[in-house]
């Protein structure tokens, strides 16, 4: 799109640095809820029992990737896994590194020396829901980037009806607070957003109220 910017110019941008320093501090603290028990979310172990037997390759690119609980699990079905996080600290306890078929990256998503069009799967945890709502044609151009034709994206993000930790419910749809941004997506709005290029083939939000989706990049 002319005069897009690029992820690279997010990643320099007072909001995106916040972030990258709320992290930090949350992998100093140890407050990392989104972790859970360090197994993957039922809703990635499910989706992917219905959907990989499809892919006749199996790279995977988990964005995010935190402790590495679903590169593992990726990994242990036979994928080719690429785990991308910024914080060492998380990468600190993620297992299995070095394996034949498992790396883990520590970078900036938005500034990743990935090749383009290199991955059947990837997979986003936990990244989305953090873009503003006015970056989005930027970050979903370059999930896009990443994935083959045809390939899947596994989505995880809050939903609309997510409540933070304060209880509220934000209705119109972000807030900025604790320096990062939180933005709720209802499935509307993953319609609306993804639908140009994507297939939507799962589109559920939860009893927590995570919304997960499952789609797939047109050929
Ligand atoms: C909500 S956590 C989820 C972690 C992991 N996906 C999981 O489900 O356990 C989001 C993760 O994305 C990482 N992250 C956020 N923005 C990033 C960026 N621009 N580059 C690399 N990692 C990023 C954070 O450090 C954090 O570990």
């Amino acid at each position: 799109m002319p005069g897009q910017k690029k992820l690279t110019e997010l990643s320099k941008e007072t909001l995106y640095l916040r972030q990258n320093l709320f992290y930090e501090s949350a992998y100093d603290t140890g407050v990392t809820p989104w972790s859970g028990g360090g197994g993957p979310s039922p809703e990635l172990v499910q989706s992917l029992k219905k959907s990989a037997k499809k892919l006749a390759l199996k790279r995977a690119l988990d964005l995010g990737c935190g402790n590495g609980r679903h590169s593992v699990y990726l990994h242990s079905n036979g994928f080719k896994v690429i785990g991308i996080e910024y914080q060492s600290k998380a990468l600190l306890s993620a297992q299995g590194g070095g394996q034949p078929g498992l790396l883990y990256v520590q970078g900036d998503i938005y500034r990743a020396p990935l090749k383009e069009k290199s991955f059947d799967v990837v997979i986003d945890y936990g990244v989305f829901h953090h873009i503003r709502r006015r970056d989005t044609a930027v970050y979903i151009d370059f999930l896009e980037s990443m994935l083959i034709p045809g390939g899947l994206l596994f989505l995880e993000c809050f939903g609309s009806k997510f409540k933070h930790g304060n209880g509220k419910i934000y209705k119109r749809g972000y807030v900025v607070h604790k320096n990062h941004y939180d933005r709720f997506s209802g499935k509307s709005e993953i319609r609306r957003i993804f639908s140009k290029n994507f297939t939507v083939l799962e589109l559920d939000e939860k009893k927590d109220a995570l919304l997960h989706a499952v789609m797939r990049l047109r050929d």
